[in-house]
């Protein structure tokens, strides 16, 4: 079975790919980068990054050197700048990570979010429409004569779905929209605009709804590396509600391998999910991760760390369960997730514990301001 594509297995016309990678200082696209600049070293990468709150330089600091990378610190909502950086990088491909991604942000305030996720892939789609429109055509540029080169992958999430029962089947390609949260709307909202782009005007667009994510740097506000740091300060471990929700969490690795194949096989106008097959309880996730802190990390403030979960009130609107019913990127793209959570959590675990000087300093005062609004 095929697990990814054969490195430079696109450039068989001897061209490299030229990437425009939006959101590249945060936590999936920076894992991306780092994938992608290891197993294409040929092909140019373009970081777009705000540098939000999330978006760290650090996150990028193993590949800064590489004479074919180039951050850019900007808006995707800049149209002029968007357009500039698609013309001078000669862009054939986007992957769309740029986002406001935490679903507690967006309940203390939605507006961020419409902006940034469904204004901001608005601006990226009608840039890359009229640059495509230009270029697509043209020989011996960087397309090189693969006419159908051109790629917009849009990296969504499997919130776009709503939340399931207990006892309903996982998410589908054809499950119904019904998003819940503010994140959830506009992160759908941005899936629809995509999609027309590919109905309307044959943009190819690719979509991906993928589950939740986990390894190294992601931002402390999200369960798993909050809970890892909270340990670690022998702070309480919050859990929303009564811990019985529902995640399929996916290794970031493997993620970014089943991006790969999208870009590189996925057929334009199609939507895929992702998902680890891999639902876990967020009460039976945080004991895990409890028990690992407790082999690994010597001297702990508070010993066994499970004595600090502490259950505090439920997120507003709380979606009870996600799954991901991934059947059709694995029958028609060969992909499946490598990574167990026993092995993909220790090595997340480990890195949190290892890397402390990476994320005390996100706990700044804005930082703590958040934390006390949620968790006052
Ligand atoms: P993140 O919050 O860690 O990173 C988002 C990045 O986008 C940051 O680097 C930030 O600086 C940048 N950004 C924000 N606004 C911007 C703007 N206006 N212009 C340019 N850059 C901007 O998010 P993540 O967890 O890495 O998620 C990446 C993408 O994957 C998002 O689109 C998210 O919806 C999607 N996704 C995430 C998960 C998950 O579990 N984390 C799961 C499925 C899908
Ligand atoms: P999160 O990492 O915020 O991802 P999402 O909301 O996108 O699924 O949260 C994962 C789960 O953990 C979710 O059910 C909410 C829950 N949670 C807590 O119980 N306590 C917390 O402090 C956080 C941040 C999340």
């Amino acid at each position: 079975m095929r697990q990814s594509p054969t490195p430079n297995s696109h450039s068989s016309i001897e061209q490299s790919r030229h990437l425009l990678v939006t959101g590249g200082a945060g936590f999936i696209g920076s894992n991306f980068v780092h994938y992608w600049c290891d197993r294409y070293p040929q092909d140019r990468i373009v970081v777009l990054d705000l540098l939000s709150y999330a978006g760290n330089r650090r996150n990028l600091e193993a590949v800064e050197e590489k004479e074919n990378f180039r951050f850019v610190q900007g808006d995707i909502c800049d149209r002029t700048l968007v357009d500039a950086l698609l013309k001078a990088e000669k862009i054939d491909t986007i992957a769309h990570f740029a986002a406001e991604s935490h679903v507690d942000r967006s309940i203390l305030g939605p507006e961020a979010f419409v902006r940034t996720n469904v204004l901001g892939t608005s601006t990226l789609l009608e840039a890359f429409r009229q640059h495509w429109q230009k270029r697509k055509g043209k020989k011996n540029e960087n397309a090189g004569g693969r006419g159908n080169a051109f790629r917009f992958l849009h990296i969504s999430s499997d919130e776009v779905f709503g939340s399931l029962g207990s006892d309903d089947p996982p998410f589908t390609e054809t499950t119904p929209y019904s998003p819940n949260s503010p994140y959830a709307a506009s992160k759908a909202g941005s899936d629809h605009l995509v999609r027309a782009y590919h109905h309307t005007y044959g943009l190819p667009t690719l979509i991906t709804n993928c589950s939740n994510n986990y390894g190294s740097f992601q931002f402390p506000e999200k369960l798993i590396p909050l809970m890892c740091i909270n340990i670690l300060m022998g702070k309480s471990l919050p859990i929303y509600g009564d811990g019985q929700n529902v995640r399929d969490w996916l290794y970031v690795g493997d993620h970014c391998r089943a991006l790969d194949l999208v870009i590189q096989q996925g057929i334009p106008g199609e939507t895929y999910n992702i998902g680890g097959n891999n639902e876990v309880k967020n009460i039976d996730l945080v004991q895990m991760v409890c028990q690992l802190m407790d082999e690994l990390a010597p001297n702990l403030p508070v010993s066994p760390a499970s004595q600090l979960i502490t259950f505090v009130k439920d997120r507003p609107g709380h979606d009870r369960r996600y799954a991901i019913d991934a059947t059709k990127i694995k029958t028609q793209l060969g992909w499946t997730p490598q990574e167990t959570i026993q092995e993909g959590l220790r090595r997340t675990v480990e890195w949190y514990l290892t890397h402390q000087e990476w994320w005390k300093p996100l706990l700044s005062e804005d930082y703590q301001a958040y934390y006390r609004k949620i968790y006052a």
